[in-house]
């Protein structure tokens, strides 16, 4: 059995999930962690990973407050694109507040590809103009939707190094507020939807993921203030929704089969027989983790046709108590309404346990947890791993990684174990992990989102800005974090996504200089373009990564 380190023992003792089995249980709690942690380290074979750069290969950077995007010594930055630019010929310009983003290399490059960015929300000091007690304007509607969904970019890396946009690119376009989307899977033309089979735009675009079939799903995530704002039915967001950056023709569609929540991300993997597996989290305060697993397997040489594996399935939410992934469907969910006739009334159809999975989960026993954002699989050993961000409501401050164990390492198993990886906190240098990605060295790259409100202040002094955090999942080091970028003002560092070669890291920064109270005190200038005479959310390459 692994030494338990005193470094590590604080660090289990921080969440408090963890501090409380330990104090009702005693250290024998802790040994079950252990035993899990070496069975994960059993399993961390390479599955033929080719190294390809030294993702540690970096003096890890001191905190900061300031406004600047900081990288360590050797490493720099190109911005991409930011708010307001134009993005094609047609005119269209790069939305506001950019998330996840997702590089689609063309023809096999990793030096010019189709980048997809999500639009997460929109501002009114920066975006739209609305003043706080006043009624939207047509106009005003019209910017909030338009700033929200995504951007599909062409970015390429010039002779000197240098990453771009190419506006002159033919796939450059945008998925906005108003674009028309499909419905699919059960809630279509369901009552609980009022019957629509297609809908009105998408927004509130948090995180996502990629398919096997070179599309992207992005994620709906609080929706709840655009549908209001725009006076749109909220029953059509909240959804994952499914777009080919390449194919103007594959109408854009939202999977209801996947369930309708506050979706952060979408991570995509295979089960063991072939069907393909769908791993999410829902970002909200005592919500759940989930899969969907569809009923057809995957065929590789039906291409985007395999979208319609996304249809048809059955949605789990994870029991962390029993190690369970309990089926919602309607007849679970019936059976466990017995006696109570307003539940019996609320959930009638598959629908409608679609459309309200996060009580239809609670009912049949998923377990609430700490805000689950990003959900990532290992390449290396199909465990899974979990940004649980924070949640004050118990006490849980900085917030942790967890990582599931499915059994027989089968994304396709309905049972698995569980483990803390690593824990927020001033022991470990960072609070709030947020989005994940993986290099081939087995890293798993964490950004951080402390609240605006609640950095540099109290308990969160010492972590200065948000920043990316390298996190070893196997070895010596695993589970310790080394701080890579320090984020400017106000913002967060979100969406990180590297070239398949992985010299280059993509990321978006994301509400810089938000707390701004007017045009007149700006808390944030970044990116600091000359001429601009305020902060905007941009796109940027990060480069520097050595063989
Ligand atoms: Fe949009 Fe959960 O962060
Ligand atoms: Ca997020
Ligand atoms: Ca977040």
């Amino acid at each position: 059995m692994e030494q338990l380190n005193r470094r590590k023992f604080l660090t289990y003792v921080g969440t408090g999930v963890t501090a409380l089995t330990v104090a009702s249980t005693g250290l024998g709690a802790l040994t079950e962690k252990v035993s899990a942690a070496e069975k994960v380290k059993a399993n961390s074979h390479l599955f033929g990973f080719k190294k390809k750069v030294s993702g540690l290969g970096f003096t890890p950077i001191d905190v900061s407050t300031k406004d600047e995007l900081r990288l360590p010594k050797g490493y720099k930055y190109d911005v991409i694109a930011a708010y307001g630019d134009k993005i094609n010929k047609k005119g269209d310009t790069f939305g506001f507040n950019n998330d996840f983003t997702m590089f689609f290399p063309i023809d096999g490059s990793n030096d010019r590809g189709l980048l997809w960015v999500n639009h997460e929300y929109s501002s009114e000091l920066f975006v739209h103009g609305k003043k706080q007690g006043d009624t939207y304007t047509k106009s005003q509607i019209e910017k909030l939707l338009y700033n929200q969904g995504g951007s599909i970019i062409e970015v390429y890396r010039d002779s000197e190094g240098i990453w771009k946009m190419d506006t002159d690119s033919k796939y450059a376009r945008r998925i906005t507020g108003l674009t028309p989307f499909n419905l699919t899977g059960p809630a279509k033309g369901s009552k609980t939807v009022g019957g629509a089979t297609t809908v009105q735009g998408t927004f509130a675009n948090c995180s996502g993921g990629m398919t096997p079939w070179n599309t992207v799903l992005s994620a709906e995530e609080n929706y709840e203030y655009t549908a209001a704002d725009a006076g749109l039915n909220d029953t059509h967001y909240g959804w994952i929704v499914e777009v080919d950056p390449f194919n103007e023709k594959f109408t854009p569609r939202k999977h209801t089969a996947l369930g309708r929540f506050h979706h952060e991300n979408a991570a995509v993997g295979t089960t063991n027989d072939g069907r393909i597996v769908v791993y999410m989290g829902d970002d909200k305060k005592d919500a759940c983790v989930y899969k969907f697993i569809s009923k057809y397997k995957y065929v590789k040489s039906r291409g985007t046709d395999n979208s319609k594996l996304l249809e048809e399935g059955t949605l789990y939410v994870a029991d962390m108590k029993n190690g369970k992934w309990l089926p919602l469907t309607i007849d679970a969910v019936r059976e466990a309404a017995k006696g109570d006739s307003e539940l019996l009334d609320k959930f009638q159809t598959q629908a409608d346990v679609l459309v309200h999975t996060h009580d239809a989960a609670i009912l049949l026993g998923g377990t609430p947890t700490d805000r689950p954002e990003d959900v990532e699989i290992s390449p290396f050993d199909k465990t899974v791993f979990i940004a649980h961000t924070n949640n004050d409501k118990h006490g849980n401050i900085h917030g942790h990684i967890t990582r599931f164990i499915e059994e027989k390492d089968d994304l396709g198993s309905l049972t698995f174990d569980f483990q803390i990886f690593a824990a927020g906190g001033s022991q470990n240098g960072f609070s709030a992990p947020d989005n994940l990605t993986f290099d081939s060295e087995g890293n798993l790259w964490t950004v951080t989102d402390m609240s605006g409100s609640a950095m540099n202040k109290g308990v969160f002094t010492s972590f200065g800005n948000n920043g990316i955090y390298v996190i070893p999942t196997m070895g010596e080091n695993q589970g310790e974090a080394y701080r890579f970028a320090t984020a400017p003002v106000d913002s967060e560092i979100t969406g990180p996504c590297f070239t398949p070669d992985e010299t280059t890291l993509f990321v978006a920064v994301q509400h810089p200089g938000e707390r701004s109270k007017d045009l007149n005190n700006l808390t944030s200038m970044w990116p600091h373009r000359s001429g601009d005479t305020m902060p905007r959310p941009a796109v940027v390459a990060i480069t520097g990564f050595k063989y």
